[in-house]
């Protein structure tokens, strides 16, 4: 591979802004100095941009098996996407089916993904049957396979644990020094609650919101930092939406607890009221578990990444094209779950958030990649500016006005939750591994460039 010079860049990292160039010698970067004069194979003027680290999204689900069908992005569609939305590396949930083991299960991931993905890529595992088999298995995939998080489900029939399971993972998890990742709702609640609606034939899409109430989640985030207390695991809630979640961690992070948080665009740039909109298919896009909330627990989420108390921006990538979610026009509890969002992340939180004066440069960093990196253990390869990582790099601009349209997003999906909203900033320019993975809103890498990457343990120094 080549040299490649990136100049005259504001180079953004979790704790320094400053102009400068950067010099990348294969896939890795070289040297980072206010001006560098060696010659390079290719020089790419950067004047008036932000150069950010590459994004990590630490949520996505490409072609997920749910409810009879798939996730419409697959590894190739959807890594895709990513890379133009500035990310370049996802970290995709590898879920096991009940009486499958883990690695089996991890393999399954391996097929889907291994010469497909464009942008590289690791897996969590989502522990759906905890017993010796599995137990057993945990310390080759922790040392071995490099996969150090493990996902738990609170919520879906099909997925949840009951808490004596999730506690004993959470013992081994901690002994072997990974991390647990959980989705939490109290399905009980939410059971009970669907069970009602039913039988009151209260189906359509406006009582999916009120069949998972905030209250599910705060529920449940109670349950899971007193687990988190008592077995000493480190604890990190997936797809936080609600205040009163974010005031348990917040507690839980105060007594020294090793708990972590992360939220999503959703649940920071939507509003509930979609789902009473009359157009089944306008508000089925927004079918998602958690759903969208309400002013007061969008305040929640803001706040609490503001403060450090949630310390993720992920996706939940997990779309579904409207005929897939027209299986439940007649019934919500039909539609499949889940939302698109890989490619709209970093925009809108720039945006929205620095651009309006909510967050700071440092923040959107630490969020969107340096955070993630760290908790799941792909620091510093991955998500830094510095010498000797990865050069994966974005290259921003921050006055570029745009529209957001689904026609010109690249996720297989027919229809965008922020349709028509007006961005200022935009992707320009996307590396990885020293590549120009995207220019001139073109993607110049091929199916299979993404590597695998084998995580290390979680790094628990952030702020
Ligand atoms: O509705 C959602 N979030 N679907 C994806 C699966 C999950 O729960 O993360
Ligand atoms: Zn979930
Ligand atoms: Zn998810």
């Amino acid at each position: 591979m080549g040299t490649l010079l990136v100049k005259n860049g504001t180079i953004v990292t979790e704790n320094e802004l400053f102009n400068g160039d950067i010099f990348i010698d294969g896939e890795t970067i070289s040297i980072i100095d206010k001006e560098i004069k060696v010659s390079a194979d290719r020089t790419i003027d950067a004047l008036g941009n932000y150069i950010f680290p590459g994004g990590i999204d630490a949520h996505t689900h490409m072609e997920l098996p749910v409810m009879g069908t798939h996730s419409s992005d697959d590894f190739i569609t959807g890594t895709t996407a990513a890379l133009h939305g500035g990310t370049t590396t996802i970290i995709d949930f590898a879920n096991q089916v009940r009486g499958d083991d883990l690695h089996s299960t991890l393999q399954k991931w391996h097929d889907k993904a291994g010469n497909r993905s464009l942008c590289d890529y690791g897996f969590h595992i989502s522990v759906t049957d905890v017993n010796e088999d599995t137990i057993s298995e945990l310390k080759n995939l922790v040392e071995k396979e490099g996969v150090t998080s493990f996902k738990t489900f609170l919520a879906y029939d099909a997925m949840k644990l009951d808490l004596g399971s999730l506690e004993r993972l959470m013992i081994e998890v901690k002994g072997l020094g990974g991390i647990i990742t959980t989705h939490t709702e109290n399905g009980k609640m939410i059971d009970a609650l669907i069970s009602k609606h039913i039988q009151e034939g209260k189906l359509s899409t406006k009582y999916h919101p009120l069949t998972r109430p905030n209250t599910a989640e705060s529920d449940a985030a109670y349950t899971l930092m007193k687990l988190a207390e008592k077995t000493g695991c480190p604890t990190y809630m997936v797809h936080m939406t609600s205040t009163g979640a974010a005031n348990y961690l917040k507690r839980a992070k105060e007594k020294g607890l090793n708990v972590f948080g992360e939220t999503c665009p959703q649940y920071l740039f939507l509003d509930e009221k979609m789902y009473a909109h009359q157009d089944f298919d306008i508000a089925s896009q927004y079918i998602m578990s958690p759903p969208v909330r309400a002013l007061s627990d969008r305040d929640g989420m803001w706040k609490g990444i503001k403060e450090g108390t949630i310390q993720v921006l992920a996706t939940d990538h997990c779309p579904f094209m409207l005929e897939q979610k027209r299986a439940g026009i007649d019934d919500f509890t039909k539609i499949p779950n889940g939302a698109p969002g890989v490619e709209d992340r970093l925009e809108l939180l720039y945006s929205e958030g620095v651009d309006q004066g909510i967050i700071g440069l440092q923040t959107f960093v630490k969020v969107t990649a340096t955070n993630p990196a760290k908790l799941f253990g792909l620091y510093p390869k991955k998500g830094v500016i510095a010498v000797g990582s990865d050069a994966d790099l974005v290259i921003f601009d921050p006055n570029e006005v745009h529209q957001i349209k689904c026609e010109s997003r690249n996720m297989r999906v027919d229809y965008n939750l922020y349709e028509d909203r007006i961005i200022k900033g935009k992707v320009k320019t996307v590396l990885l591994r020293g590549k120009v993975a995207i220019e001139n809103n073109e993607c110049l890498l091929t199916p299979g460039f993404g590597n695998y990457l084998k995580r290390g343990l979680p790094d628990f120094s952030i702020s």
